[in-house]
């Protein structure tokens, strides 16, 4: 992979809900896909010669494409990619039952798991999602599989292995020693993968799934291994009233008495926190998840994301596919503007998300939420150059480019009408992956 360089209109978060535009801008980008400069296209040539750069491979977009850090998934369950679209008549808890376990329990099958790995890993890489914070299934030998697909196809990821010993059916399920068992295998299965782009992650499904005991030796594992964390909280009223009266304690502590709350953790959801709860998110530096189209599809309510904000939670976006049926963070963008405004209708002096705060989440944010913005999530020289190229006039897309736009207005056309169509090319760590 030699240098290369990218000249046009770019847009990226300098910090939190912080958007910067340049209109004619470059990015170069090193021999190991980390970001060499970024800058004024008028200050490219003295760049190049400060950096002593010779031969390279430069690429200029046209007016109508702009180059953004790719998209981040931070909560996704591929083991239910074939879901997507259906049950949505059903609140969580029976939609779990009737259509998620029955079809997360197929994947015993080994045969079964590749073509459904291969197929969600490039359908997101096609949407432009650089990283995504995987669920896999119960089984580690398929969750295995899922991480050889995204190793192979080129993107970066955390996987986990659900651990889940109740509340499912009895061939869906496993004794806590099992689940313990199979969740180091599992974690040396990755590792012996190679692939530094490839992570596990500990992935109780969610409070109800399994006990505080399992989950105290899930934190422990954790924190021995430096490792991440993901899990659901808050969803659905419903099942929020099952997890306080099981524990006798709000949804947050469970976690926390459990050890699971660490700044390395991901919590889908978190609809019904309470303030004391957000807190407590906020002190242990752990972050959130925002779905919005799974929110709406099940049923489950709208979390507010203002709110969180200005409480010092890091938010990042999830597109919770099968809840939600689109694999798309463009999709998860729109649909995170239409939750707030939605919820503006209900509350005084509110001001709802916007364009650039939804492509902040999608980027910056979610670097954040999955603790990778050291490494990924804006052009910040030294990081890994993990980015989309987007146009704005294809053919057969849904966007008629019919006049001119400035920067801002293609990364809104984007937000509101662009698909995958409009993603012309995705790198991972300097590597073309589209
Ligand atoms: N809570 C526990 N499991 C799940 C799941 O698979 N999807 C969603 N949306 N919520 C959950
Ligand atoms: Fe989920």
């Amino acid at each position: 992979m030699g240098v290369k360089i990218i000249v046009g209109q770019i847009i990226h978060c300098v910090a939190p809900y912080s958007v910067a535009v340049i209109d004619s801008g470059f990015v170069i980008i090193d021999e190991c896909g980390k970001i060499a400069a970024i800058g004024n296209a008028s200050d490219l040539e003295t760049t190049k010669k400060q950096l002593n750069l010779v031969a390279e491979d430069t690429l200029s977009l046209t007016k109508t494409q702009l180059l953004l850090p790719g998209f981040i998934d931070t909560h996704i369950h591929a083991p239910q990619y074939s879901n997507a679209g259906l049950g949505y008549d059903k609140p969580l808890l029976e939609w779990l039952d009737n259509y998620t376990y029955n079809l997360e329990k197929k994947y015993r099958d080994q045969n079964f798991c590749g073509t459904v790995f291969q197929a969600v890993v490039r359908k997101t890489l096609n949407h432009g999602t650089t990283t995504a914070c995987y669920f896999g299934s119960l089984f580690y030998e398929s969750s295995l599989l899922l991480a050889t697909a995204v190793a192979e196809l080129g993107q970066r990821a955390f996987v986990g292995k659900v651990n889940m010993t109740k509340l499912a059916p009895d061939d869906y399920v496993e004794t806590p020693e099992e689940s313990i068992e199979n969740t180091l295998k599992f974690i040396k299965g990755v590792a012996d993968l190679g692939n530094a782009l490839v992570q596990p992650i500990i992935t109780p499904r969610f409070a109800l799934s399994v006990d505080l005991e399992h989950m105290k030796k899930l934190g422990v594992i954790a924190k021995e291994r430096d490792l991440h964390i993901q899990t659901h909280i808050s969803e659905n009223k419903d099942e929020v009233e099952m997890v306080v009266q099981l524990y006798h304690d709000a949804y947050a502590n469970v976690y926390d008495k459990a050890g699971l709350l660490t700044s390395k953790t991901v919590l889908a959801h978190g609809i019904y926190l309470s303030e004391e709860e957000i807190k407590l998110l906020s002190e242990r530096q752990t972050s959130i998840a925002h779905c919005p189209e799974s929110n709406v599809n099940l049923g489950s309510g709208i979390c507010d994301v203002v709110n969180l904000r200005q409480n010092g939670v890091t938010v990042g976006l999830g597109t919770d596919v099968a809840g939600g049926a689109s694999p798309s963070i463009i999709n998860a963008m729109k649909s995170a503007i239409s939750a707030s405004t939605h919820l503006s209708f209900t509350k005084e002096n509110y001001k709802p998300l916007n364009y650039e705060d939804v492509f902040y989440l999608a980027t910056l944010g979610g670097a954040k939420a999955l603790s990778l913005d050291d490494k990924i999530g804006n052009f910040q020289i030294g990081k890994s150059f993990d980015a989309v190229i987007v146009d704005l006039d294809v053919e057969n897309s849904s966007v008629d480019y019919l006049s001119d736009c400035t920067p801002q207005e293609l990364l809104q056309k984007l937000v509101f009408l662009g698909d995958d169509r409009n993603v012309i090319k995705v790198y991972v760590n300097g590597k073309i992956v589209k």
